[in-house]
């Protein structure tokens, strides 16, 4: 008798860590998904990185939702009650702005804060039921590309906040699929409050991927050290070299980690030898960077009408408010 065999990987390949590790690293050229910087080390590393100087995404829309937090929950509410909910919401230090705005106008507001880190939404749902009286936190740990469809708020105008530029990691068309999966999940007149860095001056935009501190290229090398920890791997960090490039004709800053030396490293968890030349990188991420134009010809794509947009005094920044119809 015949038994048909099936190409046989170790378990571990078939976890999200080791399929992604597993297929982005057999890859021609090697790449990892920007979403296995996020353990524990890597999100405290993440909120560094946004305390840094030369890092001014975080500080420039916080700047943008303190200056008009007020303005945007209102023309967001219209004449009805808002429910929020945040996808990526981490420890959703930025999120109370608006959180604030929305108590003020209506006594209570229910906030739905989505992440894939518990550790973060507890964070997060203690310092705002702590400082914000009439903010109700439901934490909810799932990916968001899962769908929002089971969060309902009867009598109440939905606010899906997707801040912080999270849509910059995707491919363009990748991008456009999760803004249009959301709509599905809305009503005509719900809203979607997105964040996204805009294009500026080169220098500006690579000392933001490779500051002066080291913080970023701690970051991006802490992917290797997780696959050492959780896989058992044997990469020497000190072989690879952090490095922040600008990519002008596909408008995004990536981030790579190349290999000094010509080296083989292992992956025994997935039973893997793998070959590095010298000067080969790990693409690690890709942060896109918007025109105007862009981000109003993807709301439009993905079905929903600008509201309106705000943005900082440089125009480093932009917060748009788009309702579905
Ligand atoms: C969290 C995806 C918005 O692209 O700027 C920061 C992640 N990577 N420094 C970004 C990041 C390197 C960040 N996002």
């Amino acid at each position: 008798m015949h038994v048909l065999s099936c190409p046989h990987l170790p378990e571990a390949a078939y976890t999200p860590l080791g399929s992604e590790v597993y297929r982005g690293l057999t890859s021609t050229p090697k790449t990892l998904s920007p979403w296995l910087f996020y353990d524990a080390a890597g999100s405290q590393l993440f909120e560094q990185i946004t305390e840094l100087p030369e890092y001014y995404p975080t500080r420039t829309e916080r700047s943008i939702l303190a200056a008009h937090a007020d303005e945007i929950v209102s023309t967001a509410a219209g004449c009805e009650p808002l429910t929020m909910i945040e996808l990526g919401a981490g420890t959703a230090t930025k999120t109370g702005l608006l959180l604030k705005a929305a108590v003020l106008r209506q006594g209570e507001v229910t906030y739905h804060a989505i992440d894939v880190s518990s550790t973060a939404l507890d964070e997060a749902k203690q310092r705002i039921e702590a400082e914000l009286e009439g903010v109700a936190v439901v934490p909810r740990v799932c990916d968001y590309t899962e769908g929002l469809g089971q969060i309902d708020a009867p009598g109440q105008r939905r606010m899906v906040l997707y801040i912080g530029s999270s849509i910059g990691n995707f491919e363009p068309a990748d991008a456009l699929t999760i803004l249009r999966d959301l709509r599905k999940d809305l009503k005509p007149g719900d809203k979607l409050l997105l964040g996204v860095d805009m294009v500026k001056d080169t220098e500006t935009l690579i000392l933001a991927y490779d500051d002066a501190a080291g913080v970023t290229a701690a970051f991006n090398k802490n992917v290797l050290a997780r696959i050492n920890r959780e896989l058992g791997a044997n990469f020497n960090l000190n072989l690879f070299r952090h490095e922040a490039r600008w990519n002008e004709e596909c408008s995004r800053v990536e981030m790579h980690l190349e290999s000094m030396i010509a080296q083989q490293v292992s992956i025994p968890a997935l039973e893997l030898e793998l070959t590095f030349q010298r000067g080969e990188t790990i693409h690690t991420e890709n942060s896109y960077k918007f025109r105007d134009e862009n981000v109003i010809e993807m709301l439009e794509r993905a079905d929903f009408h600008l509201s309106d947009h705000w943005t900082d005094e440089r125009e480093w920044f932009g917060v748009y408010l788009a309702t579905a119809w």
